[in-house]
Order: C-alpha cells, then structure tokens, then sequence
C-alpha cells in the first residue's frame, strides 16, 4: 500500500518575488536556497528550507498559465501544500479508487526527476494538494 512520507513544502503564490523575499528571507531570517525558472510551469519559484520542508515563493512569469490566472483570480496567499509519498502511481490509484478527484490524472516530472501530481481542492476541503515522489 502506497504510504505518506512527510510534509515536503508549503507554497505561496506572490504577485512580487522582491516584496515577498523581503518578509521571508530578510525578515524572518530564512535561507534563500535556490531562485529558479520553471518554463514548464511559466513560474519563477523560490526555495526556502525549513527543518526538512520548505516554504516555495511561487510567481508567475506569463499571463496564461494556471498560477497567473490563480492570481487574477484570488489574488496572492497561501497555493498548495506538498506530501511526499513513496509511490505517486499506487497512490493516484488508491485515491482514484476512493472517488477522489485529481487533477493530474499522471504524475508529471520536474527537471530534476521528481515526480509529481496535484489533487482537486474539491475532494480536500479547500486546499490544494500536491503529491511528490523524490
Ligand atoms: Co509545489
């Protein structure tokens, strides 16, 4: 049976990534640790780790994705949450199976080789979720 692993990252949608750099990093103290474009997702994203999750700065670089029309829409503040799992396919399949909507029917890849995969805010009471498998 596919098992949760741990809480990965928190992310925020900005409108600013200097302003919004200007409370996390320079404010509360916390280490910048990577500032990277995202093409595939037309995102910039910032990295800010904290005892084994992270806090991701996430901005929108076109008007045409789904972050940048999030924001129009609802403007910046907290996006989704992350829950790395040990096996993204079983997972999908198991909650597939429960009626919960996804909204990645497939785990896509980042660069890096992580897998990854989101969940319809509709089945979780709100919030947006994003399962990784490192
Ligand atoms: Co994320």
């Amino acid at each position: 049976m596919p098992k949760v692993k741990a809480l990965n990252h928190i992310a925020v949608v900005v409108e600013d990534m200097e302003k919004s750099l200007s409370f996390w990093r320079d404010a509360l103290g916390m280490e910048l640790h990577g500032l990277n474009e995202v093409p595939a997702e037309k995102s910039q994203v910032a990295f800010l780790p904290l005892a084994g999750s992270e806090i991701e700065l996430v901005k929108p670089t076109s008007d045409d994705s789904g972050i940048a029309k999030y924001l129009a829409k609802r403007g910046p503040g907290m996006h989704h949450i992350c829950i790395e799992v040990d096996d993204i396919e079983g997972m999908l399949a198991q909650l597939r199976s429960r009626g919960i909507r996804l909204i990645n029917e497939e785990p896509r890849t980042t660069a890096d080789g992580r897998k990854y995969a989101f969940v319809h805010p509709e089945s979780t009471s709100g919030v947006l979720v994003e399962l990784y498998q490192i």
